[in-house]
């Protein structure tokens, strides 16, 4: 027993030493910037590494701040979208199967409605409604997997948008994790 309470202190000690050198646990994370910032937010989504290169992929990260992080990630997610939607309609003029071509008209509302939350996101940031970009980008992050639902409706088709859905589901999710550091 007089053994325990040395060492059980020891620990405790250990502890708060690793607490203290160790940036990332001890200050807030809204107070992070730059890369520290993007090992943040990173970890708390599904994919930390596409995630930390997405963020990375464009320079102004390299100094960002919460909300200048979130303006980048805006960006990324709106043009993903944006991206996405453009190659729907150019597999919907190709398809010549009528049970594919439905599939792809099911993506092609549900990318009309990401794209409408992720520009409401875009609006309600440049307001500093961060709770208002919040929920906006969390209705974008369902949208992605309704849309690869659609192609296993019967006539199943092998869903052509799977790498597309992916990154838009990340991307919102990443503007969700941001928006909800950022205090008013
Ligand atoms: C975090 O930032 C806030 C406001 O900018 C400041 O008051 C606080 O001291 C900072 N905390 C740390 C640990 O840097
Ligand atoms: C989507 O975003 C990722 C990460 O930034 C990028 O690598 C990819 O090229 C983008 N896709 C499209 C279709 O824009
Ligand atoms: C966000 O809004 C600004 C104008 O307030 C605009 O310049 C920018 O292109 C928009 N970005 C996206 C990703 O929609």
């Amino acid at each position: 027993m007089a053994l325990l309470v040395p060492s059980s202190s020891l620990l405790i000690s250990l502890l708060l030493v690793l607490l203290f050198i160790d940036p990332s646990v001890a200050s807030p994370i809204a107070n992070a910037t730059g890369y520290a910032l993007v090992a943040r937010i990173c970890e708390q989504t599904y994919n930390k590494y596409y995630c930390t290169d997405a963020l990375k992929s464009d320079p102004r990260t390299k100094t960002a701040d919460p909300k200048a992080l979130l303006e980048v990630s805006l960006k990324l997610a709106s043009s993903n979208a944006t991206a996405t939607t453009l190659q729907i309609q150019s597999l919907i003029k190709d398809a010549k199967d009528p049970g594919l071509k439905d599939h792809l008209q099911v993506c092609a509302d549900v990318y009309k409605g990401i794209v409408d939350d992720l520009t409401k996101a875009n609006t309600s940031s440049k307001s500093g409604q961060y709770d208002d970009v919040r929920r906006s980008a969390i209705r974008a992050t369902h949208g992605p997997e309704s849309c690869e639902v659609a192609f296993k409706e019967p006539p199943a088709h092998k869903t052509p948008l799977s790498t597309y859905n992916f990154y838009v589901e990340l991307l919102s999710d990443i503007v969700v994790n941001i928006a909800s550091i950022i205090k008013l």
